[in-house]
Formats: structure tokens, C-alpha cells, sequence
């Protein structure tokens, strides 16, 4: 069994989409939301998931709060780390201390638009295609090696809130993907800083990178 902590801070639907996904040798140990009032919390509880509560305001400084963080997630053991919509800048020792193991969710086709407002941003810019990637998270921010990405066409008509719910739907289908993978085994960071995913059956080497799906 592969233990996985899961970090949020609202509404969680890409933590539903882990839990919902069931997968085998998966067992998520916590979901901790930085915020009291995320709405992921309930659904967490319900599904009889331990729900933490860790207020980054009781803390003075973002050190203080990711030490704290740091030391609620060691204590369960996790052998992966999943941020999903977990709205914090992370210092350079709390992602240093889950190298290889914190893997990130970020709505767009990085390394386009990085940051906030993603779905606006890709408007204006006008691109045709958008999308979402997982990534390993490494101390810049949305910056790390990609695990997968879907694609979305950008469509006429379309306003911040119809893209974005299209490319939620790729979200809660390759955050899944990734941590199964990731579970499996399967997810190699290559030494140029790459992820190659070992595909099945095992192919004559039996590394792949994995496909870009539109
Ligand atoms: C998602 O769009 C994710 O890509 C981004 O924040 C949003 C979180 O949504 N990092 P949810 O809380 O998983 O519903």
C-alpha cells in the first residue's frame, strides 16, 4: 500500500476524482486543508478520510506554517504528496523534503501561464489550444516536471467560466491517471529533468512519455 496525503483548500473536486478513482494499492491516509472552511473537507469526512484543518493564519511566517505542515504530514507516513488546489506559495524546504514525491496540479498547458487566473490568460492571449498538467514540484513555482497534460480547444464564445469547466473535466481525468501511475511504480524523472512513464505491457526498454490528448 502506497499512503497518500492530499492538500487542499476548497472546494477539492480533483481529491474527489483521486478518491473516486479508487485506486488499487492507493490508500489516501488524509486530506488537510489550509483553510477551515474548504468545501473538499465534508466530502473527505464522509468518505471516512481523516479531514485536517491547518490555518496558515495561526502561523507568523510561511516557514512557521510549512514547518508545522511538514511535521502533520510526516507523522502519516505518506509516500506521496498530492496538491490539489492547494492555494500556497511552498518554501524551498517543504518542497526540498518531498522531492520526488509532491506532485501539483496547474490549469493550464505549462509552461504557459503560470500563476493565478490561468483560464482569463489564455483568452486574452488568444490561443486555440489550453489545458492542464500534473508536474512534480520543484521550488520554482508551476515549474516542475510534467507527468501528463490534456488539451482543450479554446472555443468561439468562450468566457473564463465554460473554459475552465472544460478543462476541469481533463483535470479529474489525468490527476487519477498520474498518481496511479505514480503508485504503480511507474513515473521516472530522467537526469534532464524529465518524467518518462513506464507503459504496459513493458515495451523492448519500457519507458514512454506519455501522450498529449486533446
Ligand atoms: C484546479 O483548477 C486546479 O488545477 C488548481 O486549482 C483548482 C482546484 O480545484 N490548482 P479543486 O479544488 O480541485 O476543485
Amino acid at each position: 500500500m502506497r499512503n497518500i496525503v492530499i492538500l487542499i483548500s476548497g472546494r477539492g473536486s480533483n481529491m474527489e476524482a483521486i478518491v473516486r478513482a479508487q485506486i488499487p494499492g492507493a490508500r489516501i491516509v488524509a486530506v488537510i486543508s489550509n483553510r477551515p472552511d474548504a468545501g473538499g473537507l465534508e466530502f473527505a469526512a464522509r468518505h471516512g478520510i481523516a479531514a485536517r484543518v491547518l490555518d496558515h493564519k495561526a502561523y507568523p511566517t510561511r516557514e512557521a506554517f510549512d514547518a508545522a505542515l511538514a511535521e502533520l504530514i510526516d507523522a502519516l507516513s505518506p509516500d506521496l504528496v498530492v496538491l490539489a488546489g492547494f492555494m500556497r506559495v511552498l518554501t524551498d524546504a517543504f518542497v526540498s523534503r518531498y522531492a520526488g514525491r509532491l506532485l501539483n496540479i496547474h490549469p493550464s498547458l505549462l509552461p504557459s501561464f503560470p500563476g493565478l487566473h490561468t483560464h482569463r490568460r489564455a483568452l486574452e492571449a488568444g490561443v486555440r489550444v489550453h489545458g492542464t498538467t500534473v508536474h512534480f514540484v520543484t521550488p520554482t513555482l508551476d515549474c516542475g516536471p510534467v507527468v501528463i497534460q490534456a488539451a482543450v480547444p479554446v472555443l468561439e464564445g468562450d468566457d473564463e467560466d465554460s473554459l475552465a469547466a472544460r478543462v476541469l473535466v481533463q483535470e479529474h481525468r489525468i490527476y487519477p491517471q498520474a498518481v496511479r501511475w505514480f503508485v504503480e511504480g511507474r513515473l521516472q524523472l530522467t537526469e534532464a529533468g524529465g518524467v518518462r512513464v513506464k507503459d504496459e505491457p513493458a515495451g523492448s526498454d519500457g519507458w514512454t512519455v506519455p501522450p498529449v490528448e486533446a
